[in-house]
C-alpha cells in the first residue's frame, strides 16, 4: 500500500529562485538562507519519496484571476514550468503521478471535499522554489509531484480549520491507494509577509515562531486563527500558512520534528521551514 512517511514545509520565496538560477547561492545574502536546507538535502537523499503531494498556490501564472479554484489537484503526466514575467525558470519539467492523483481526485471528492481537477497546467515559483531549494540543480527531478493548488490569492481563501481536515482526507486517500508508494506531503509558502501597501515589509517573528512550535503539538490553536488574525499578525500574505495546515493534517495526530529552520529576511519575507514524520 502507499504511505505517508514524512511532512515537510518551507517557505517559497521566487527571488530564492533567482538565487539559485543564478548560482548566487553562496553570497553573503543568501548562504545563510540555504544553509538552512542542508540538513534537508542530506535527509531527502536518504529517503527518496516516490511521489510528494505538493500543496502550493498559483500566483495568478496558470489561473489568472478570472477563474479561481479553492482547492484543485493536478493529474497530469507532466506540469512545464510556468513563464512568470522573465521566460520559464531553468529548471526540469515536473512528472506528475497521474494514477495516484486520479485515486486522490475520487477518493477526496466521494470524502466530501469538491475539488477541481486539473489536466493541463503550468507551475510557477510556489511549487518549483521549494523542490530547488530541497533537491537543487538536478537533470531532471528524482520524485514525481501531484500539485494541490490552493486558493489563498483572492478572498475568500479556505480557512485553516478545512484546510487541516482536506489534509485528514489526503491521509485516508493515500493509505487506500493499493500501489507501494513512499508518499511525502510538502506545504509551502508564508512565512510572515506583506508584498503591498501601507505595510509592505511586515514580517513578525514573534507571531512565525509561535506557529512553528504549534505545528509540532498544539494544530488547534492554528487551526483557529481566523482570516482577519492572519491578515493582522502576518500581513496580507501570511494567509499562505494555511496551506501548512493541509501537509499537518495528513500527518496524523502525532509528529516528531525532525528539522527546523527559521530566517529574516529573504526578500520581503520571513523564511520558515519543517521536516517532521509521523509518529
Ligand atoms: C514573494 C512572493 C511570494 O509568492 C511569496 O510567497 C513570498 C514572497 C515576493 O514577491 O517577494
Ligand atoms: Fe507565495
Amino acid at each position: 500500500m502507499a504511505r505517508i512517511t514524512a511532512g515537510l514545509t518551507t517557505s517559497h520565496v521566487p527571488a530564492i529562485g533567482v538565487a539559485i538560477d543564478q548560482g548566487k547561492e553562496q553570497s553573503d545574502y543568501w548562504a545563510p538562507v540555504f544553509a538552512g536546507y542542508e540538513w534537508t538535502k542530506k535527509w531527502i537523499g536518504e529517503e527518496r519519496p516516490d511521489v510528494i503531494i505538493l500543496v502550493y498556490n498559483d500566483h495568478a501564472s496558470a489561473f489568472s484571476l478570472e477563474m479561481i479554484p479553492t482547492f484543485a489537484i493536478g493529474c497530469a503526466d507532466q506540469y512545464p514550468i510556468a513563464d512568470e514575467g522573465f521566460g520559464p525558470r531553468p529548471v526540469p519539467t515536473v512528472v506528475g503521478h497521474p494514477g495516484l492523483a486520479c485515486h486522490l481526485a475520487q477518493s477526496l471528492i466521494l470524502d466530501e471535499f469538491d475539488m477541481t481537477v486539473i489536466n493541463k497546467m503550468d507551475v510557477d515559483h510556489g511549487l518549483t522554489v521549494p523542490l530547488s531549494l530541497v533537491y537543487g540543480k538536478p537533470a531532471a527531478w528524482p520524485v514525481r509531484v501531484i500539485p494541490l493548488a490552493v486558493n489563498v490569492v483572492q478572498y475568500p481563501p479556505p480557512t485553516g480549520e478545512r484546510c487541516y481536515k482536506l489534509g485528514q482526507a489526503i491521509r485516508r486517500a493515500v493509505e487506500s491507494y493499493e500501489e507501494d508508494l513512499n508518499v511525502q506531503v510538502w506545504g509551502t509558502g508564508g512565512m510572515s509577509h506583506q508584498l503591498q501597501g501601507p505595510r509592505a515589509g511586515l514580517i513578525n517573528q514573534e507571531f512565525d515562531n509561535e506557529f512553528l512550535d504549534n505545528m509540532i503539538d498544539n494544530t488547534a490553536q492554528l487551526r483557529r486563527i481566523s482570516h482577519l488574525e492572519y491578515l493582522r499578525e502576518s500581513g496580507s500574505e501570511g494567509i499562505e500558512l494555511v496551506m501548512w495546515l493541509i501537509m499537518r493534517g495528513a500527518m496524523g495526530e502525532n509528529v516528531r520534528e525532525l528539522h527546523r529552520f527559521y530566517h529574516v529576511p529573504a526578500s520581503n519575507t520571513a523564511v520558515g521551514h519543517l521536516v517532521v514524520e509521523p509518529t
